[in-house]
């Protein structure tokens, strides 16, 4: 790959018109010595590149956990609201990222932002039945017969058929913990809804069997690395 690609490809915040300055400047080197040609042919797989002395290390990919914030839109774009784009930092920017999934405006937590179209697919794909899972609380005590209920698969807005959904109670009957495994608009919110609850706080918290960093603040993203990225998929 030529070597102003490979650099504004995987720091999204250098255009490759800078990267370009940056070479003549002689603070792009490869394996130890500074390269000035821009269009210097590297081996991304194996070539050591760095720029100003700081190492960029090859990812096809990039997988970043956000734990989204109340206010914030799942798109790439948007007038008049922060999207979900505008809190990835610097260094992890770069072309192509989108959220894989949608959470509302008003729902906190986990949401994956990606370049890699194929895994979002299969994350997203109603076939795939990954599931996520939500804390809940709502304005009324949870009645313990939506257990059961949610478990048979719930009828939504006169018709709708959900898939069999987890419902756990909590100490705080206010409270409870639901793992969908399908991801129809408003589904949590609609659920409650219909059995004449109502919604007052979500979160997700968990993708597949890849857990929210319980570390992690509201606005805060992390790199996923290698390992966990198959976790999203898990069932
Ligand atoms: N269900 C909802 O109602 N809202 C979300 O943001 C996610 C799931």
């Amino acid at each position: 790959m030529r070597l102003d690609r490979f650099v504004s490809s995987q720091r999204g915040e250098l255009s490759r018109s800078m990267v370009r300055e940056l070479c003549r400047q002689g603070r792009v080197t490869v394996n130890g010595s500074p390269v000035k040609k821009p269009d210097a042919v590297i081996d991304e797989l194996h070539d050591e590149v760095a720029v100003s002395g700081e190492r960029i290390s090859y990812r096809q990919y990039i997988y970043i956990m956000l734990n989204k914030p109340q206010g914030v839109v799942c798109a790439t774009r948007d007038g008049l609201s922060q999207t979900v784009l505008e809190l990835i930092p610097q260094q992890l920017r770069r072309r192509g990222l989108f959220p894989a999934g949608r959470l509302d405006k008003d729902t906190e937590g986990f949401v994956l932002i990606t370049d890699d179209g194929g895994l979002a697919h299969r994350m997203l794909s109603p076939k795939s039945h990954v599931p996520k899972t939500y804390l809940v609380r709502t304005a009324y005590p949870i009645d313990e017969r939506l257990v059961p209920a949610f478990a048979q698969g719930l009828t939504i807005d006169g018709g709708e058929l959900c898939l069999p959904a987890e419902l756990t109670l909590s100490e705080d009957p206010f409270c409870c913990t639901l793992v969908l495994h399908e991801g129809k608009f408003h589904q949590v919110k609609r659920m409650f809804e219909s059995c004449g609850n109502k919604v007052t706080f979500l979160k997700r918290v968990r993708i597949g069997a890849l857990e929210l960093d319980p570390e992690l603040p509201l606005g805060g993203c992390l790199e996923i690395m290698h390992k966990d990225v198959e976790k999203l998929l898990s069932r």
